[in-house]
C-alpha cells in the first residue's frame, strides 16, 4: 500500500516509472538471419542497449553489464515487422541494479503485437576508477 512506503521507497518508485525505457526499431534485412526472422545476436545487442538506457535514466551515473540472465526467445521477429523493446528496472540493489528488456513484434500493415522475446540484466553504477558505487545517492533520499 502506497502509504505504508518511505520517503525514499516513493522516490525510487518514482524513477523506477520514469526511467521506464521504450524503443522502436524496424526489422531490416541486415538484421536477420537465413531464416528471413531477426537474428538473435541482434537482438541480444538491442537487448543490452535498452537495459543500459534504462538503467542509465535510473540512476544518472556511468553503467556497466555485469550480467545478462535466461534470455527467452518465445517467438520468431520475421523481416519487415516492428519490434519495440521496453525496459523497466525491477530491483535496486547498493551498487547494481535489474532490468527486465522485453521484446514486442508487431505487423506494419496489421493493429496488435505480441511479446516475442523476454530477458533480464544487471547493471552496476561506476566511478571514474571504474569501482563499484551506490546506484542512488541516499544524501538525495
Ligand atoms: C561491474 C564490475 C565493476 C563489478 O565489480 P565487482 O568487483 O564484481 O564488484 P562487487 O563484487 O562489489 O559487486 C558489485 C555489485 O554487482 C553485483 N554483481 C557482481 N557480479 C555479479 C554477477 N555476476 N551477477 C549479478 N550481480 C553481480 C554484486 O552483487 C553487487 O551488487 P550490490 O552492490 O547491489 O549488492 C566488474 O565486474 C566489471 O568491471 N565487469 C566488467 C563490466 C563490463 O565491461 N561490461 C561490459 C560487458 S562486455
Amino acid at each position: 500500500m502506497e502509504g505504508d512506503l518511505t520517503n525514499r521507497e516513493l522516490r525510487i518508485q518514482k524513477r523506477i516509472k520514469d526511467s521506464e525505457t521504450h524503443v522502436f526499431k524496424a526489422v531490416f534485412p541486415g538484421q536477420t538471419n537465413h531464416h528471413n526472422t531477426m537474428f538473435g545476436g541482434s537482438v541480444l545487442y538491442l537487448m543490452d542497449e535498452i537495459a543500459f538506457m534504462t538503467a542509465t535514466r535510473f540512476c544518472r551515473k556511468p553503467i556497466v553489464t555485469v550480467s545478462s540472465d535466461k534470455v527467452d526467445f518465445n517467438q520468431p521477429i520475421p523481416a519487415g515487422t516492428l519490434v519495440e523493446l521496453t525496459g523497466t528496472v525491477v530491483r535496486v540493489g547498493r551498487t547494481s541494479l535489474d532490468v527486465r528488456v522485453d521484446v514486442f513484434v508487431e505487423s506494419m500493415y496489421r493493429d496488435g503485437r505480441e511479446k516475442a522475446i523476454t530477458g533480464a540484466f544487471t547493471l552496476v553504477a561506476i566511478n571514474e576508477s571504474k569501482k563499484p558505487v551506490p546506484v542512488l545517492n541516499d544524501i538525495e533520499y
